[in-house]
């Protein structure tokens, strides 16, 4: 197990179409093994979310955990660890929200993002069996910025306005409101 380092913003895997694996890939033992690390790397930098381009491998997977008492995020509703392979989005209710987001691949920003309320996404776990979740609010828009790294696509493509994009410092002083969203 290892801590993958972060790719951030400016490296070209995070703008890459990540590819779908097999089911085959799934079960493989390179593909737990990179799963192990990024649930290691997600719990050492204590972020909610991680994709695979942000540890440098384009590929269609993501995980997602909101720890019980997560100290920057006290008000979330727990998430047990999702581990998430060729997820697809179905958008349930286009109506739109908006949350501050950040990314572990654009440090120390947070900008203001519109995104559906509610969305469906299909996906295969660990064994390669399929599911489907629903998820709204805050939990909607972690789904849809985690899996918008698998096309390539950062949060900062969606700001509501560049005017809504910030530095962790003066948002703290200025903005702090709603919740953020770091992965
Ligand atoms: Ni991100």
């Amino acid at each position: 197990m290892a801590v993958r380092a972060i790719a951030k913003m400016g490296n070209p895997v995070l703008r890459q179409k990540a590819r779908e694996l097999t089911r085959e890939e799934i079960l493989s033992e390179p593909i737990r093994a990179l799963v192990r690390d990024m649930v290691e790397t997600l719990h050492a930098v204590g972020g909610i979310g991680l994709a695979a381009p942000q540890v440098e491998e384009s590929l269609r997977l993501a995980i997602i955990e909101i720890a019980a008492g997560n100290d920057r995020y006290p008000s979330m509703k727990e998430q047990e660890l999702l581990v998430l392979f060729n997820p697809k989005v179905t958008v349930l209710d286009a109506a739109t929200q908006e949350f501050w987001e950040g990314c572990l691949s654009v440090p120390e920003l947070r900008g203001l993002v519109a995104r559906p309320r509610k969305i469906r996404v299909d996906y295969l776990d660990s064994e390669g069996k399929p599911h489907a979740i629903e998820a709204e609010g805050f939990l909607a828009t972690v789904f849809q910025h985690e899996l918008d790294h698998l096309d390539g696509t950062l949060y900062v493509d969606k700001l509501v306005s560049t005017k809504q994009l910030m530095f962790l410092d003066e948002f703290r002083k200025f903005a702090a409101g709603s919740p953020p969203v770091a992965d």
